[in-house]
């Protein structure tokens, strides 16, 4: 009896756990069910809001000359991608996404051109067809909103700091003369724009207060009296510094065309004529007669020289002299420098005569350029004579490329002059 009773007892607690934990299960399920469904829900309500696709123009940096690429836009998009455009070909709103991405339904307006320095504006519109859809059968589905973009044309020179200037190739412009355009800008040697009057070598600059230059001259040159040009050949020699010494003393200026084979041994000559605003012209290297060789051994006989002079002077040569005079198409391709001939051949190198030397260097008229080489004393001697006669006579001594620019003359690479 006992026994059973227990049993029953057991048996009803048995069962109570039973329904207990079926409850919980059946319980835990629904809340599940309902979680479930409150997401579904809550996701669904969200997809369904209506569709935003942005279309933002790319911002676009070029320097002036520079191509303008391809205008892009960076398409933004929120919303249900997934509702339908058309039924019947069940186009979508990510089908059209897929479109704009592909460029299409648009276009990007820019005004601005590659030669003028600005911000522009680059306006996205859409065609007329888009706008038409979006207010027609498109609307509350979808909405296109447009965001414009920037076009910079920079400098194409570069770009200011405040009184610096950055060149495009990334270096800030120091001790030199940057020109922008028709417009020539000079920067000291901690990389300031200089305004007012200015002195360097043997020029004289002025310079608008936004740093423009106004007007360069030579100093002590005037353009209205006669001058004539020195030149001096296939030095720099022993007797080239005793030279220098004289020129100085009358305030004298002379052109050198030096052979590499000397110049790479009077670095120090070399500099001295460079502080005395004298002209460095190339004169070949080993003197060949440039008519006889190819392109290549044209340039080779150059750059050489120009590097010896450039490492002793830190400026290479502005002129250069052809040996022999002798010149031919070849020559003048690849000479890369204007090529200064002579109007008074003294033939110093032939008499090795002073006086006579004297005597033709002063047959000299205004704009004559005169040959002679420092290599000979007798013609070191000769010019040494002849430079307080010259003066005397009226007349001003000067480079090659002083007298070009006084007689109004640019010169040009690879062109012949022979007086000015
Ligand atoms: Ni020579």
């Amino acid at each position: 009896m006992n026994k059973r009773k227990g049993n029953k007892r057991y048996e009803r607690a048995r069962r109570r756990r039973q329904r207990l934990l079926f409850m919980t299960v059946i319980g835990l399920l629904l809340c599940v069910g309902v979680g479930v469904a409150a997401v579904k829900l809550v996701m669904t309500t969200f997809a369904r809001e209506k569709a935003v696709i942005t279309i933002m123009a790319d911002p676009v940096t070029i320097r002036q000359e520079q191509e303008i690429p391809k205008l892009t836009a960076n398409i933004l998009v929120s919303g249900d991608e997934e509702a339908v455009l058309d039924k019947k070909s069940g186009y979508t709103v990510g089908d059209l996404v897929k479109e704009i991405r592909k460029g299409e339904h648009y276009q990007i307006e820019n005004k601005a051109d590659n030669t003028t320095e600005g911000t522009f504006s680059l306006k996205v519109t859409l065609t007329k067809e888009m706008k038409k859809k979006l207010d027609n059968q498109f609307k509350n589905k979808v909405e296109i909103k447009t965001q414009d973009g920037t076009l910079v044309v920079k400098n194409k020179y570069g770009d200011w700091e405040g009184k610096k200037f950055k060149k495009a190739d990334g270096n800030y412009a120091v001790s030199e003369f940057v020109a922008m355009g028709d417009k020539k800008y000079y920067f000291d040697e901690e990389g300031n724009m200089v305004t007012g009057e200015m002195k360097q070598g043997n020029k004289e600059y002025v310079f608008s207060d936004t740093g423009v230059l106004e007007s360069e001259k030579f100093i002590g040159l005037d353009p209205t009296k006669p001058m004539v040009a020195l030149t001096f050949d296939d030095g720099p020699g022993k007797d080239t510094d005793r030279l220098l010494e004289a020129l100085k003393k009358y305030n004298a200026r002379a052109t050198f065309f030096m052979l590499g084979n000397n110049a790479k041994n009077y670095g120090s000559v070399i500099k001295k004529m460079k502080d005395m605003n004298c002209e460095l012209g190339n004169h070949s290297t080993t003197h060949a007669q440039l008519t006889k060789l190819s392109a290549e051994a044209i340039k080779k006989e150059i750059q050489t020289t120009s590097e010896y002079i450039k490492n002793a002077a830190g400026v290479g040569p502005t002129v250069m002299r052809p040996p022999y005079g002798a010149v031919n198409a070849t020559v003048k391709q690849n000479v890369g420098l204007p090529m200064i001939l002579w109007s008074v051949d003294t033939l110093d190198w032939k008499t090795k005569s002073t006086p006579k030397t004297v005597e033709s260097i002063m047959t000299a008229k205004d704009g004559d350029i005169i040959l002679l080489h420092d290599i000979h004393t007798t013609s070191v001697d000769a010019a040494i004579e002849a430079i307080p006669k010259l003066i005397e006579k009226g007349f001003q001594l000067v480079t090659v490329s002083e007298m070009a620019e006084a007689k109004g003359q640019k010169l040009e690479l690879g062109v012949k002059y022979f007086s000015f």
